[in-house]
């Protein structure tokens, strides 16, 4: 992990961040070394493709992605996601540009190591499961302990752990096609897990499923990160996905990143029309709190709302209480106002 700290007076910033993707170019062709400058100097990817027979994958990414937390990726169909993600544990070589994990350049890995990095330290979750067919659950899931040579009461031991503890138990002998895809996906989380990697790798790995069981999967994720604060990168297409589970969300179109952020500073300033596009039939009520739209002016009511509260939250509580404006209150500390006005016209505006 690099940890870069600097103190200043009193306050000391800590720079956590886990992987580093730094001005990535993926070009697909029969020479895509020879295409670079092109691409950097503006070439657009319908003449590229015309002319010259090469496909634009990535261009100009840079990322710092946080220890501990869910980076999400989103973009429509063919927009690099993939390609993006496959980089990480480089399953994919870029055509130019810098991936760095933990401060270790994994472009210079040579094979033993890239081979410990992809077993010990970077899992992947596929969308279509990727489970063995020919093997039971229990076996799914001891596959990666057995290549990292444990020996079989440890493997045995950590597999029934994670078993339980998605809710399979009494499944360990069956296979995949005897299993729902919420029930195999669970196994294809848990297979990656039960290796104890820092790193998840998620590419659309909820996708596949019905909106009910991808919500409970989005659920089981979300409380095992609490425990595991594992680094992951998730990729969908869903905002509302992208929302629930993204601590950071880089938005990709046409293999160039658009905008990268907080949830709630995406959802409040999308930075074009392809990303408003993706955030207008959210509800902004559930996901902005009030600490984003609060106005720095104190209020003369005498009501105090909590600014971790929803937008929504904060209009029901001012309306029960019968009041139109109330002063913010963070850590003990009233750090400005807000007014049902204000609050109603953050939901309002699409
Ligand atoms: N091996 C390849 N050879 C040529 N072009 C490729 C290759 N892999 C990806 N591409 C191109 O790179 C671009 C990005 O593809 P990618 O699969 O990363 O998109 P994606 O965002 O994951 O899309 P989806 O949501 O459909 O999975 C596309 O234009 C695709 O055609
Ligand atoms: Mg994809």
């Amino acid at each position: 992990m690099v940890k870069d700290s600097k103190n200043i007076g009193r306050i000391i910033i800590v720079n956590n961040t886990k992987i580093e993707i730094k001005d990535l170019y993926k070009i697909f062709g029969p020479n895509p070394k020879s295409m670079l400058d092109k691409v950097k100097t503006g070439i657009s990817k319908q003449e590229l493709l015309e002319k010259y027979n090469h496909t634009v994958g990535l261009q100009d990414i840079n990322i710092d992605m946080p220890a501990c937390g869910i980076q999400v990726i989103m973009g429509l169909s063919g927009a690099g996601k993939s390609t993006l993600i496959r980089h990480i544990n480089r399953l994919i070589d870029p055509t130019s540009g810098k991936i760095i994990v933990d401060g270790e350049d994994v472009l210079a890995m040579e094979p033993k190591e890239l081979r410990n990095f992809r077993k010990f330290k970077a899992s992947m979750v596929f969308q279509k499961f990727s489970l063995f067919p020919h093997r039971t659950v229990n076996e799914n899931v001891a596959y990666g302990l057995k290549i990292q040579f444990k020996n079989q009461e440890e493997i045995n031991k950590i597999s029934a752990e994670w078993i339980q503890r998605v809710g399979l138990g009494g499944f360990e002998n069956h296979y995949p096609a005897q299993l729902s895809g919420g029930m195999q996906q669970r196994v294809g989380l848990i297979r990656a897990l039960a290796t104890n990697p820092d790193i998840l790798l998620m590419d659309e790995a909820f996708s596949a499923l019905d909106p009910l069981i991808r919500s409970d999967m989005q659920n089981i994720l979300l409380d095992l990160q609490k425990e595991l604060k594992k680094t992951i990168v998730f990729i969908t297409h869903d905002l509302d996905e992208a929302l629930k589970l993204g601590d950071n969300i880089v938005i990709l179109r046409g293999g160039e990143m658009v905008q990268q952020g907080k949830p709630q500073e995406i959802i409040l300033n999308p930075i074009d029309d392809y990303v408003t596009d993706f955030t207008k039939d959210i509800n902004r009520g559930k996901i902005i709190q009030v600490k984003h739209i609060v106005e720095k002016d104190h209020s003369s009511s005498d009501y105090v709302i909590e600014s971790s509260k929803t937008v929504e939250e904060a209009i029901e509580e001012l309306i029960n209480a019968d009041k139109s404006s109330a002063n913010v209150q963070e850590n003990s500390s009233i750090i400005g106002s807000i007014t049902t006005k204000n609050l109603v016209s953050v939901i309002s505006r699409k």
